[in-house]
């Protein structure tokens, strides 16, 4: 049964682009966008991961020095690059990279007067869309035509909530952007899921964000699905971009890994029973319950 819903499922997905967005900084992101690029490309898929921030947090953390990228997303989106010219391998076999690099910080400004300004993205995606299972767009912390790029080529949204005080901030404004794109530039996007990151199980804010931000998004009218899988506040996932690695090949031991593994699950449709039957040895993160920060 199990290989049916995964056969089902991979159907579905088929060239899904998921952009990680809020325009928020340090909600988690890039952790998100590289950590589940990275999973999934464990699993087997053929994940591509598209670097849209100037800051170049996702290809540094994939192991790519940012200072040596010569031509990065930038090149596709105002220089005409077709984005098979600008794809690097990773660490991971199945995971490709579009590297993101300091031109990007003048892309705002320079896409105003470009005709079909929030297309760049998608039509630069367009060729190699079906060549992977999975294209992850790490935003900007901004709601600029960088990001309004990204919704108009995404099938989906998944939005890293920051379990922290002014959770929910800014988050009526995202939506409304999504709104806007859905209703004037892109009629098939989808918030795919909100993701609660940096959780401190020890402390009652982080229970109240929690339960805030489930009966925020589960009002009558937004309706988006917050993933059942909570992303707790860990060490390691702080460590793991210095040393140009993804949780996974960092530690993959510590509960952020098995956290991100477990989204990386829940992403894909599969129960957490799934994890029982692979090599992850991933039992002892549900053993380990949510109430562990390691
Ligand atoms: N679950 C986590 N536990 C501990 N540190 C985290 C976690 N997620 C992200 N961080 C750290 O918090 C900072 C902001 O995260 P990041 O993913 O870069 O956010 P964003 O891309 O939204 O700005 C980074 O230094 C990152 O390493
Ligand atoms: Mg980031």
């Amino acid at each position: 049964m199990l290989h049916v819903e995964h056969f089902i499922t991979c159907l579905i997905t088929m060239g899904k682009v998921i952009a990680i967005c809020n325009q928020k900084g340090g909600t988690g992101k890039t952790t998100s966008a590289v950590n589940l690029a990275a999973y999934l490309s464990l699993e087997g898929k053929k994940v591509l991961l598209i670097d849209l921030d100037a800051q170049a947090n996702a290809t540094s953390g994939l192991g790519i020095d940012k200072l040596k990228v010569s031509r990065s997303i930038y090149s596709a989106l105002l220089e005409d690059a077709p984005l098979t010219d600008l794809i690097l391998p990773t660490v991971i076999p199945n995971l490709f990279l579009v590297p993101a690099n300091i031109d990007l910080s003048g892309c705002e400004i320079e896409l105003v007067g470009v005709m079909a300004r929030e297309y760049r993205l998608q039509k630069a995606i367009q060729p190699v869309k079906d060549d992977f299972d999975f294209i992850f767009i790490d935003c900007p912390p901004s709601l600029g035509l960088s990001t309004i790029n990204a919704l108009c080529a995404a099938d989906s949204v998944c939005i890293p909530v920051q379990c922290e005080y002014y959770a929910l901030e800014g988050l009526g404004q995202l939506l409304n952007t999504i709104s806007l794109v859905r209703e004037n530039l892109n009629s098939h996007l989808n918030v795919e899921g909100v993701i609660l990151t940096m959780a401190d199980f020890r402390t009652n804010l982080t229970r109240e964000v929690i339960a805030e931000t489930r009966k925020y998004f589960s009002s009558d009218q937004l309706q988006v699905k917050v993933y059942n899988t909570i992303i707790p506040r860990n060490i390691r996932l702080s460590e793991a971009p210095g040393f140009g690695k993804p949780i996974a090949l960092y530690d993959k031991e510590s509960l952020g890994a098995k956290k991100y593994l477990e989204l990386s699950y829940e992403m894909l449709g599969l129960g957490v029973e799934a994890l029982d039957i692979n090599s992850h040895n991933s039992k002892s993160n549900i053993e380990l319950g949510e109430n562990n920060v390691q």
